[in-house]
């Protein structure tokens, strides 16, 4: 699927959307046939234990871009601008053209940036929006939108970018109803995490829905996996066949 084409997809059918940061999950999501796989930065907590994503690099969000390029053969994957990627108009072009370069077919730019979004798009990149929390400058992950007011400023800024033409825009930790107002009011399908059903589609982190990690909880997240249980009884098991002599068997061995 061309990203361009996702606006004519809107209302016919409900996308899917997911993370990934290596070559082995992007093989796995290109063969489950997913709408868009996110190279996010999320990487920055998933991947590099930081508390959030203010401290990933272009460098960090490169390499494993090109990783996931590598593994994605069908699936159109989104580089994710991480913060200072963009602070300046030639910044940002640069970095979107980076992206590009290591196997993007578009980016995702957090927040109302017109200039800069009308840059790339200027430029034949095709860019995701990305309003409601916006992780790389909010101060905690708390809900956005619940009072009227900053609604007002979502929705305007939700116009907006519709406007500048993105094919399509994360809603993050937004009330439902205030997204469906949103969805209701753009032409570019909307994707949720933490927005509600009446959004165009949904995106979650791979690794949590997975449940590798037990401690991140937040009320929109739903674990199709327990991952971390599964990983702890294989290394328990391999690490009870060394100490027993069990393994490596006959059958693992060359002779
Ligand atoms: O960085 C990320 O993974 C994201 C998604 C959760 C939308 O921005």
């Amino acid at each position: 699927m061309k990203l361009n084409e996702l606006r004519e997809i809107k209302g016919k059918k409900k996308l899917v959307m997911l993370t990934a940061y290596d070559w082995q999950m992007a093989r796995i999501l290109d063969e489950a046939e997913i709408d868009l796989i996110l190279v996010g930065d999320s990487l920055g907590m998933v991947i590099q234990g930081y508390r959030d994503t203010k401290k990933v690099t272009m460098q960090d969000m490169l390499y494993h871009m090109r990783a996931v390029a590598r593994g994605a053969k069908h699936t159109p994957v989104i580089g994710d601008m991480p913060i200072r990627s963009a602070r300046t108009v030639k910044d940002a072009l640069r970095n979107a053209r980076r992206f590009v370069e290591s196997g993007a077919q578009g980016v995702k730019v957090e927040g109302n940036k017109p200039e800069i979004i009308r840059v790339l798009l200027d430029a034949g990149i095709p860019v995701m929006g990305h309003v409601g929390l916006l992780p790389q400058t909010a101060e905690s992950h708390r809900v956005k939108g619940k009072q009227p007011t900053e609604a007002r400023t979502i929705l305007s800024d939700a116009r907006e970018l519709d406007r500048l033409g993105v094919f399509s825009m994360v809603l993050e930790c937004i009330p439902e109803a205030l997204a469906g107002r949103i969805t209701r009011a753009v032409m570019a399908p909307t994707i949720g995490i933490g927005a509600g059903k009446f959004c165009d589609g949904q995106v979650l982190v791979t690794n949590d829905i997975l449940g590798y990690d037990q401690g991140f909880a937040p009320k929109y997240l739903k674990r199709y996996a327990n991952l971390n249980k599964t990983i702890k009884r294989a290394i328990a098991k391999f690490q009870e066949e060394v100490l027993s002599g069990l393994y490596p068997d006959n059958k693992h061995t060359y002779h």
